[in-house]
């Protein structure tokens, strides 16, 4: 039975001889594909710029436009509409010149039906790859670059579902996760998505100064206000006007700070310091912190209705560590950046370096692996990263001993990635079966990568889980016969 066309699609034939063009019909036809005809190559060309066809099959030696000229013609109209050239007098120059000028294609008169029909579904099938190829791509880089932010884990495509949600309200959003997370980006992102993307983003890291040079940058100050204010100058939040400001590390404000931030926030009026003219502006505030804001509020050490105020809406950035398909898209776009950055010409990571990238645990997040990979494109000799290119504490795989023998209760608190606990105490085969379950699990089942980590050879790998497999019998299995 032949095989189904791989689209319906529709072809163009273009011969002068009627006798051809009713032969490519019958066979193109019977193979399921939609056929018009054009008796030259002027009548071709405007059936092409009509649309709908997906491919051309055109005679060389034609009446008015020839094949090759039309086949010029056609790239420039329909440049995705592949061409396949046909000729009775075939040769090699013609076939090069064809190929050159953006030909799929070339059959040399006479062809079998079967050769037709061969050349007529690769020339369909490539097309189809590459749209799909095309659109794939275009997915791909949507969801890598969610503005300047990359990622692809469930948990990174809920963060940027959330941050687009947000974005088109004027809400107060506070920002919380852990050092290196990126908080300051999703800032951004919430900015850049916003209606005031036009606005100006403006940023204030509030643990960086100290509290009375934190009030005159936020408020801006009068001539005379103090000792050197020699002219007025205008606070971060008239400079935000229409804007955004972002509060980053919010809970370093101070507690003589905060009321007067409350009161921007309730009234949307504040006085630059020494004036007495009140001003108003329109500012959306996204503030960010990596301490527990709740828990400084329990302290005493922030403002309860401050804390009301800015936490209208919460956003989590997730530690590296819960998404981890992102650390070699972020490895690679690291590379990208800093080998542009060093000039170097760096391919990507070796398989065991990126099995280290992946094992470990990131307490710094997303800015210690891009610390780690500049430094690895620096130090790095070959055309790839290499493990060897990463600081010890990312090549170490660490094995958590638990003392108290075998009776000992379960450890709590969460294990990092990469990292297992063993009992002092358990018999080394039970180990070892573990060892080698992990390391298997973190390559994502790869034998031969999981034998070069452990350093064994890949056969003994295959061994050993076939032996685990004769051990450990599915349900309802009988172990096989020794
Ligand atoms: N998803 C991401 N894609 C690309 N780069 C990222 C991403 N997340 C973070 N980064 C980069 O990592 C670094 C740290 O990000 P950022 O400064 O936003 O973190 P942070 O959470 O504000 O950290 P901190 O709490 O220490 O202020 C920056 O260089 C940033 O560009
Ligand atoms: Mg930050």
């Amino acid at each position: 039975m032949p095989e189904p066309a791989p689209s319906l699609a529709t072809l163009l034939v273009a011969d002068d001889d009627p006798a051809v063009r009713q032969s490519l019909e019958r066979a193109l036809t019977r193979e399921g594909y939609a056929v018009v005809l054009a008796p030259d190559g002027q009548a071709a060309l405007e059936r092409l710029q009509a649309g709908g066809v997906d491919l051309v099959l055109s005679d060389l030696k034609m009446p008015g436009l020839t094949g090759l000229e039309l086949l010029r013609e056609a790239k420039a109209v329909a440049p995705d509409v592949d061409v396949i050239l046909l000729t009775a007098f075939g040769t090699v120059e013609e076939a090069v010149r064809a190929m050159k000028d953006g030909a799929t294609d070339f059959l040399t008169k006479p062809f079998q039906r079967a050769q037709l029909t061969k050349v007529v579904r690769q020339a369909l099938e490539r097309r189809d790859l590459i749209a799909q190829n095309r659109a794939l791509q275009k997915r791909l880089d949507d969801l890598l670059r969610q503005g300047n932010m990359i990622g692809a884990s469930p948990a990174f495509r809920r963060l940027m579902t959330l941050v687009q949600q947000v974005a088109d309200s004027s809400a107060t959003v506070l920002i919380q996760g852990e050092s290196g997370t990126g908080k300051e980006l999703v800032a951004r992102a919430i900015h850049e998505r916003s209606g005031r993307r036009e606005g100006p983003f403006i940023a204030v890291n509030c643990a960086a100064l100290p509290e009375t040079l934190l009030e005159s940058e936020l408020f801006g100050y009068e001539k005379g206000a103090f000792t050197g204010a020699a002219g007025r100058k205008e606070g971060r939040f008239e400079l935000a006007d229409g804007g955004t400001l972002f509060l980053d590390e919010i809970a370093d404000l101070s507690l003589v700070t905060q009321p007067k931030i409350l009161r921007v926030l309730q009234e949307g009026e504040f006085e630059r310091v020494g004036g007495t003219k009140s001003l108003r502006v329109d500012v959306r505030i996204v503030t960010a912190t990596n301490q527990d804001l709740a828990t400084q509020v329990r302290d005493k050490r922030f403002r309860e209705d401050l804390f009301y105020r800015l936490n209208v809406i919460t956003i989590q950035v997730p530690p590296l560590r819960d998404r981890h398909e992102d650390v070699p898209l972020l490895a690679q776009h690291f590379l990208r950046v800093y080998a542009a950055k060093n000039n170097r010409q760096l391919d990507g990571f070796t398989d065991e370096a990126l099995g280290c990238l992946e094992a470990y645990s990131w307490p710094g997040n997303v800015r210690e692996l891009e610390n780690v990979v500049e430094r690895a494109v620096v130090l790095a000799r070959g055309l790839r990263v290499d493990a060897s290119d990463l600081p010890d504490a990312v090549r170490e795989r660490p094995v958590m001993l638990l003392r108290g023998g075998p009776a000992a209760p379960e450890g709590a608190g969460a294990v990092p990635e990469g990292v297992f606990q063993v009992r002092v105490g358990t018999p080394l085969a039970e180990v070892e079966a573990r060892l080698l379950e992990e390391t298997l699990r973190l390559n994502h089942g790869n034998k031969t990568l999981t034998a070069k980590m452990l350093g064994i050879d890949p056969k003994t790998v295959f061994r050993k889980l076939k032996q685990g497999e004769a051990d450990d019998p599915a349900p309802g299995e009988t172990p096989a016969p020794r």
